[in-house]
């Protein structure tokens, strides 16, 4: 990452108007796959990493877009149980990138109001790389505008199984009655208990698939995917896309 890169308080090349979206109609949770880091470095001939590191730039971007049109949660997909098993030297390309992130841009989280939470099996990321992950989220635990959830060492296969476990031993213990198990205890027991589910799930690169991500919480989340590799993704498009959301008709089910 180029520390002279913008960071997420930059302000936009051009303003958000409201004739581009309407801003009573903004999610209020966007929740977004970033692929694609690994084929935009090939494409070009460079390392992986490279990729990644572009790929952050673009989170940055994002993060900024979201803060000035009032969107309420944003959960980015930066790390995934299965993605441990790639080779060691991205993993820690991967770990001290994000590091690098948590540290350059604790000043500007702090002057955006943004708090930063994550979700995963956090006790699995390098040691420093969690102490630093813990002190961003306790730096910015008071901040009350834009929530950015990373989710990192996440699965949400383990996220059920962990939350089975949880409820289980409820039921052992007696605080939980089995017939009392419903949708919104489930949901308690998420990593995700506090936190809305996504209005809008946004995957790059165009794999049609959804790899793991918040399995429960996407139930009724519209899906948009594009073409577009994450290091790729530009304003416009993500505009374009929230605009596209809001021409959509949500029925969760019901006519
Ligand atoms: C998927 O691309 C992306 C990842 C596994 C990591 C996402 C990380 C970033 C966007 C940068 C750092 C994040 C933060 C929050 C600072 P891929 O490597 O699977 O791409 P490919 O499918 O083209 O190989």
């Amino acid at each position: 990452m180029n520390s002279s890169s913008p960071s997420i308080s930059a302000s936009s090349k051009t303003p958000i108007k409201s004739d581009i979206l309407d801003l009573s109609k903004i999610p209020e949770h966007i929740a977004i796959i970033m692929d694609g880091n690994g084929r935009w470095a090939k494409k070009r001939f460079l390392n992986r990493v490279k990729g990644h590191e572009k790929g952050a730039e673009t989170v940055k971007m994002v993060v900024r877009v979201c803060r000035e049109i009032g969107i309420g949660h944003l959960t980015l997909f930066a790390f995934s149980t299965e993605n441990w098993q790639r080779p060691k030297n991205e993993i820690t390309a991967l770990m001290s990138l994000l590091k690098k992130f948590l540290l350059t841009e604790q000043k500007s989280l702090m002057e955006n109001e943004i708090r930063l939470r994550a979700i995963g099996q956090l006790e699995k990321l390098p040691e420093d790389v969690l102490a630093t992950l813990n002190r961003t989220m306790h730096l910015t635990r008071n901040n009350h505008g834009l929530q950015i959830n990373l989710a990192l060492s996440y699965g949400g296969r383990s996220e059920i199984v962990d939350m089975v476990r949880q409820i289980a031993e409820k039921v052992q213990s007696g605080m939980i009655l089995p017939e009392a198990i419903n949708r919104e205890i489930v949901s308690q027991h998420l990593y995700t208990s506090d936190i809305p589910d996504p209005d809008l799930l946004i995957r790059t690169s165009g794999e049609m698939r959804i790899s793991n991500f918040l399995l429960w919480q996407i139930a009724y989340s519209e899906i948009c995917v594009t073409d577009t590799l994450w290091p790729d993704f530009s304003e416009d498009e993500f505009l374009a896309i929230i605009k596209n959301f809001q021409c959509r008709e949500r029925r969760f089910g019901k006519v």
